[in-house]
């Protein structure tokens, strides 16, 4: 995205007005509350007292049971359907691959098509499969890297990134290659690793490496190295060296964390922090040290991979990855770090997701708003990674599932059915309703089903074999 500040960033559209099919929604408005909800429900919600929850709340408009995958599976298509209703792509007006701009930034629509190709894996339900893979298709562009010449204006390599996740999903799952003339999914992936590459190599000069947060320099946020663009690359290069055994992708993966690391982007402790700025020869010196759930996330699943490629697989029984590679460390170290961070913000909603930087001041804008989408995502998507880690994700999708759903309501939805808001542990809708927050519902209540679906596919011959 564009503007002055980073997506991770507070400020610019902080005090943005969110629109809901046109209509104005004021952020804190409580107006529309379903009757008879409590605003003071109390959210320490454990996996056996899930089934008094949803007997004490008849009137929540998406029931869940979190111990129930047909619920779970219902639950995530309430979600994903309200969605897809904010989806004009495919309709006159809209442009194919994008939910409307403004308000909603390319990236995330990028992010968003992830979550549906997730949606599918998870659940099984094939009702968006034409429509995510139309999508990710025309927003190849002609040089078949996600860099198309009409967002220029504000690309980033975060942007880049997200938009790759899904084709990098896609390779990864078999979803239906791109039409002639386009090449596959693994060449367009392979196409942004290189740029990834080559702008790494000429922003070096500053920081000893690290790629800049904007693609252009026109763009503002040219001079900021930042969590986020370096976390796309590291989670790309470690996905595309498990798909292809190629050790020059291994490699890249090992230098972007060991930067990341240097510069304290990562601290000892597994905080990742926002960025760093290199205007008036700051060289990394000085750190936004904003932590946001995103940047945590986009480092752990690309350390759980790299664990994967790592680490041979345990023995039955043995719970795995203890004697482990330092990617294991980084692996449990990250999960550890995003639990400190981002959950339980009351002692009423302990053990719920939050965005601690901005949901407490309610300032959050559209961007961030979508941000628990990847935590939750990477959470479940690191399990198949390191299956030592599931019982400790669990812990961590399941109270907030269960609070997310709750922040969804039927009044004045329209034609989406259910609008959802953003601050789960309130108990309720917070008046709030877009993309973001409906990803974020969808990603943590179909990241339940992780358990039953199959890990990643490798093809070791794919791309040039162990490299
Ligand atoms: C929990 O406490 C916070 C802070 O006091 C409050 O805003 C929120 O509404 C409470 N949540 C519930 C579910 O009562
Ligand atoms: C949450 O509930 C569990 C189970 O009832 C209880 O053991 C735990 O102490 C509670 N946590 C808090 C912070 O109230
Ligand atoms: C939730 O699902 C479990 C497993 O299917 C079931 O045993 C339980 O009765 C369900 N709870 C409710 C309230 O339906
Ligand atoms: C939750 O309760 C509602 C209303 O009683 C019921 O219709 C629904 O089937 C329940 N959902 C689950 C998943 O148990
Ligand atoms: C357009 O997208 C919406 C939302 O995903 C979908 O429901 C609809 O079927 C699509 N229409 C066509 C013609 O593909
Ligand atoms: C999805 O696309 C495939 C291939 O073009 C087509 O065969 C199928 O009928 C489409 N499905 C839907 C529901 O439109
Ligand atoms: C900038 O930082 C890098 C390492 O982070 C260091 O190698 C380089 O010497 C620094 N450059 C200046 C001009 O201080
Ligand atoms: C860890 O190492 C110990 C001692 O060598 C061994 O007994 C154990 O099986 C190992 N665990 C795993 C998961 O490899
Ligand atoms: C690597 O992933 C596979 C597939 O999910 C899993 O079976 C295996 O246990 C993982 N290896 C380690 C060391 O966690
Ligand atoms: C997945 O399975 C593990 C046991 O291997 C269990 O502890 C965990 O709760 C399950 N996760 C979910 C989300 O159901
Ligand atoms: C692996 O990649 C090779 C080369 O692209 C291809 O011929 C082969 O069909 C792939 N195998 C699988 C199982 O996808
Ligand atoms: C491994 O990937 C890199 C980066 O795309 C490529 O340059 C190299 O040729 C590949 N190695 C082999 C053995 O194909």
């Amino acid at each position: 995205m564009g503007g002055i500040y980073s997506k991770g960033m507070l400020g610019l559209l902080a005090l943005l007005q969110l629109t809901w099919h046109g209509q104005a929604v004021p952020l804190n408005s409580y107006q529309n509350l379903p009757a008879g909800i409590s605003q003071h429900l109390p959210l320490n919600i454990t996996r056996r007292a899930a089934p008094t929850l949803n007997q004490s709340l008849p009137q929540q408009v998406i029931p869940l049971n979190i111990s129930d995958d047909a619920s779970i599976r219902r639950a995530a298509a309430t979600a994903a359907y309200s969605l897809q209703s904010m989806y004009n792509g495919n309709s006159t007006g809209g442009v194919l691959g994008k939910f409307p701009y403004p308000p909603f930034y390319w990236w995330l629509s990028g992010a968003s098509w992830d979550g549906m190709l997730h949606y599918w894996l998870y659940t099984g339900d094939e009702s968006y499969y034409n429509v995510t893979w139309e999508a990710l298709v025309a927003q190849i562009s002609e040089t078949n890297n996600y860099l198309p010449v009409a967002e220029k204006f504000d690309e980033g390599n975060d942007d880049i990134a997200f938009w790759a996740f899904g084709a990098m999903f896609a390779v990864e799952h078999s979803f239906r290659p791109p039409p002639h003339p386009y090449p596959s999914w693994l060449q367009i992936c392979d196409n942004v690793f290189n740029d990834f590459v080559t702008r790494w190599r000429a922003a070096s000069d500053t920081c000893g490496g690290g790629l800049r947060w904007q693609v252009f320099p026109s763009s503002a946020g040219w001079d900021y190295k930042n969590s986020i663009s370096n976390g796309g690359f590291f989670q790309l290069a470690a996905r595309l060296a498990r798909y292809t055994g190629n050790a020059t992708y291994f490699a890249w993966a090992e230098k972007v964390w060991d930067w990341t690391e240097r510069v304290g982007l990562i601290d000892e402790d597994f905080n990742v922090y926002d960025g760093a700025g290199i205007d008036g020869g700051k060289n990394c010196t000085s750190l936004d040290h904003t932590r946001w759930s995103y940047n945590v996330a986009i480092y752990l699943y690309g350390a759980a991979v790299m664990h994967n490629l790592t680490v041979p697989a345990p023995a039955a029984g043995t719970g795995g990855g203890e004697n482990g590679s330092i990617w294991t460390k980084r692996t449990d170290g990250l999960i550890a770090a995003a639990e400190r961070s981002f959950y339980s913000p009351y002692t009423n909603s302990t053990g719920v997701m939050y965005e601690q930087a901005c949901e407490p001041g309610w300032k959050c804008n559209v961007d961030q708003f979508s941000f628990k989408a990847y935590l939750a995502r990477w959470l479940a998507d690191t399990t198949l990674m390191a299956p030592h880690t599931r019982a400790t994700v669990a812990n961590l999708l399941e109270t907030s599932a269960a609070a997310a759903v709750r922040a969804c309501t039927s009044t004045n939805a329209g034609a989406a059915r259910v609008k959802c808001g953003a601050h789960w542990y309130l108990g309720h809708w917070d008046g709030t309703t877009g993309v973001g927050q409906a990803l974020s519902v969808m990603e943590v209540v179909q990241s339940l089903l992780v358990n039953g679906t199959r890990p990643p596919a490798f093809n070791w011959t794919s791309l040039g074999g162990p490299g």
